[in-house]
């Protein structure tokens, strides 16, 4: 900056939303309303400032012409709601382990292989509530060879997943015994998750809406897919549907948010109430309805 002349301050105009909202939509399946106009806004001042570049327009053109797509994925690390914590809504781990893996095993020999997809995964709470869950709450653990898959499209969380460091907050849900068993303390704050679990759960970069990208998911058992399609509209939340309902093998069970549902998405799954969730599978035999 030369003779204090301060910068013109960034601005983002309607017309600048609505471009950026297009595009970022068309890329991830997250679609901004007009309410998140200010979340939205304050990030995108914070990429255009970070990249040097003094107005939207021609942050833009770089963004649209980076071929490598490093901005994008910047952009996308900033604008998703990462929310987790271990045990979240438990009562579909216990249906997992209580009833949906009972039919999962009927049509398995002992020693075969068991999938089961968390996406997103956010930092990693859910999938490792998963794998804790099998070893703690599942008899049948040591028969079947299970692995446990799990996603998300920000790089960042996938990153903080790996190092498996958590806060107080995030083992809050979870019985203490488990905590004592799975985590040792650092600090007055921090939980560090042992490396067996760590290890238990393979993480991948997955852009759910995108094909290229959930294509070599197939045979999958379990999908969880929780608190995701409340960020999508209708169309990408059907493109999603169709990549779970490919990714599962017949019979497959599908979990949702509690606030999420199939019903005026999709047609593809159908409704199973167990005693401890209302989860969706696809049918046993058949192509697509
Ligand atoms: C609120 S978290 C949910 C985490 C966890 N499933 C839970 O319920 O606790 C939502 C996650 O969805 C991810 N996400 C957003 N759009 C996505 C997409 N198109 N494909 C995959 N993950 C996406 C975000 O990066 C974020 O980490």
């Amino acid at each position: 900056m030369t003779s204090g002349a301060l910068s013109p301050p960034i601005v983002i105009t309607d017309a600048d939303f609505l471009k950026f909202r297009e595009y970022f939509y068309r890329k991830t399946g997250m679609h901004f309303d007009d309410s998140k106009r200010y979340f939205v806004d304050r990030r995108l001042i914070e990429r255009i400032q970070a990249t040097g570049a003094d107005n939207f327009r021609n942050w833009f053109i770089a963004l649209r012409f980076d071929a490598r797509g490093a901005e994008l994925q910047a952009l996308v690390n900033l604008m998703t709601v990462n929310e987790t914590y271990f045990f979240r809504e438990a009562y579909q781990f216990d249906c997992m382990v209580n009833s949906m893996l009972a039919e999962v095993v009927k049509r398995k020999s002992v020693g075969q292989r068991i999938r089961i997809w968390s996406v997103p995964s956010s930092t990693g709470e859910e999938p490792y509530t998963v794998a804790i869950y099998l070893l703690e709450r599942w008899a049948l653990i040591d028969r079947y060879e299970v692995e446990i898959l799990s996603s998300d499209i920000d790089t960042q969380v996938l990153e903080a997943a790996q190092e498996g460091v958590y806060s107080t907050r995030s083992v809050s849900q979870m019985p203490p015994e488990y905590v004592r068993k799975y985590f040792k303390p650092r600090g007055d704050r921090e939980f560090v998750l042992s490396p067996e679990i760590v290890s238990a759960v393979e993480f991948s970069r997955v852009n759910l809406c995108e094909s290229a990208d959930t294509r070599r998911f197939r045979d999958i058992d379990i999908i969880f897919c929780r608190n995701l399609l409340i960020y999508f509209d209708d169309l990408s939340r059907r493109v999603a549907a169709e990549a779970m309902y490919d990714a599962l093998s017949p019979g497959g069970f599908l979990c949702l948010g509690h606030s999420e549902s199939m019903s005026r998405i999709s047609s593809l799954f159908s409704v199973r109430r167990f005693p401890d969730a209302m989860v969706y599978q696809k049918a046993l035999k058949g192509d697509r309805p």
